[in-house]
């Protein structure tokens, strides 16, 4: 199963799912490209593995589109990719898109989800993978792990123990999906 990765940020879900493939835990899934709407280091995380690069910052749905036809791509994964896809790259493609989020949704989508788990006084939040639709945060969920919040989180020290289900989360996903199209 040939996967693009779109990336806007630091790239630790990618490098999670990069390491997976490199153990042999990704089934017969290999990130083929990596995209990103700007330069950014998490495009270190390919270049570093020789994974070609292409960043998207004019033009960006077009480049996008001929990008995943170029590579063949049957799964687009957005880890932490910060723009909306339009609905013409979402439904009906070649390709499934899911995205990764860090809140237990459908509570707390969008921007600074982090940050609403907390303001809510909720006792728990989590991350959650999901197909992608025209709709923000919204398609159906694939899998969700809870994080418990404590008294003493700050939006960082809660977003890093949710970053840690992310890492295991999102490969064990793509490896599933993989495990489906055989
Ligand atoms: C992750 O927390 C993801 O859930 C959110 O953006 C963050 C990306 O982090 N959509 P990274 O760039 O993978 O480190």
């Amino acid at each position: 199963m040939r996967i693009a990765v779109l990336i806007s940020g630091k790239g630790s879900n990618l490098s999670s799912v990069v390491e997976a493939q490199k153990a042999g835990q990704l089934g017969s899934a290999t990130v083929e490209v990596v995209i990103a709407d700007k330069h950014c280091s998490g495009l270190l995380v390919a270049t570093n593995e020789g994974i070609p690069t292409v960043v998207a910052d004019s033009d960006r749905n077009i480049v996008i589109e001929e990008t995943l036809t170029q590579y063949g791509i049957e799964l687009v994964v957005c880890a932490g990719f910060m723009r909306i896809l339009p609905k013409q790259l979402v439904c009906d493609r070649d390709w499934q898109v899911i995205n990764i989020h860090p809140s237990l949704l459908p509570l707390h989508p969008g921007l600074r989800a982090v940050e609403q788990a907390l303001a809510d006084g909720s006792t728990k939040t989590g991350c959650t993978v999901h197909y992608v639709d025209e709709f923000i945060d919204h398609g159906q969920t694939i899998a969700q792990v809870e994080v418990p919040i404590q008294e003493s989180d700050t939006p960082e020290t809660l977003h890093v123990r949710i970053q840690k289900e992310e890492h295991q989360l999102l490969p064990l996903v793509i490896k599933q999906l993989a495990l489906r199209r055989q």
